[in-house]
């Protein structure tokens, strides 16, 4: 375990030691190619986890890539959304994906979704976290029950491109959540493509895959795409 975790802060991190212990971020330095990843079929005899439980809200949009792709890796997985067929679904493609049903915009029904996932599939190492603006409680609220009695917690904040225009006020985003005892937080700014005189946005293909990459190769910051120049932003 000692290697793993020496290899972790070699790449910058500093994880926590059930993480190394699992596997989840002495992969993550390493590509997440270490390990062949354990197939996962969606037979009843469901296979056990064998990696740390991680979370995805919003994990059935356009992060479902990012959901499938955890739970293909041997993550019990808990994916928040309010559409229970789009999580049935996922479940029964594999069922490491543990569905959680809930508005993440309601605190006290979101509050007991956490601890109820947690008790059930373990800690969480890891936190991927797409929400709305309608919701502007849920990620702080949602870091701070994460990593309750936790060593560490890596939380992946995936933001719009809005974070990067040039006339937004200054924002303690980081600074709220780095004051969370044992959070590491990432940020991932999902920005536009530019191409000669035109720009567009990402696909949902790109944004995952962008995503994953972050996950992967841990960084304070990643940003998918380009925000800059903001002028080239698509309109
Ligand atoms: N920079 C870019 O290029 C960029 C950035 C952002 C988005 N986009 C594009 O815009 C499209 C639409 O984006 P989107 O924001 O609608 O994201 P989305 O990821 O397609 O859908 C939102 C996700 O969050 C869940 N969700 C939404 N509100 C919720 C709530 N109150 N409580 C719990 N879960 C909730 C949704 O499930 P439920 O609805 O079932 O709750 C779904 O899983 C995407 O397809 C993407 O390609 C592009």
């Amino acid at each position: 375990m000692r290697d793993e975790v020496a290899g972790a802060y070699a790449c910058g991190m500093r994880i926590s030691r059930r993480a190394s212990t699992l596997g989840l971020l002495a992969a993550a330095c390493a590509g997440g190619s270490s390990k062949p990843e354990p197939e996962v079929t969606a037979r009843n005899d469901a296979p056990k986890p064998t990696r740390p439980h991680v979370l995805v809200v919003g994990g059935t949009g356009m992060l479902r890539r990012v959901s499938m792709k955890l739970a293909a890796r041997g993550h019990a997985t808990s994916v928040i959304a309010r559409t229970k067929t789009d999580l049935a679904d996922m479940a029964a493609a594999n069922p490491m994906i543990k569905p959680v049903p809930v508005d993440y915009g309601d605190g006290p029904a979101l509050e007991a979704a956490l601890r109820t996932t947690i008790a059930a599939h373990g800690p969480l190492a890891l936190v991927v976290a797409w929400i709305h603006d309608s919701a502007p409680e849920a990620p702080l609220a949602i870091a701070r029950i994460a990593a309750e009695g936790v060593e560490w917690l890596r939380y992946v904040h995936v933001l719009s491109s809005t974070v990067d225009d040039p006339s937004a006020p200054p924002s303690d985003r980081r600074q709220a959540f780095e004051a969370v005892d044992g959070v590491r937080y990432e940020e991932i700014v999902l920005g536009f493509v530019v191409g000669g005189e035109t720009s567009r946005w990402l696909t949902d293909t790109e944004i995952s895959e962008g995503v994953l990459r972050a996950i992967d190769r841990p960084k304070p910051r990643t940003v998918v795409g380009t925000t800059s120049p903001w002028s080239a932003r698509p309109k």
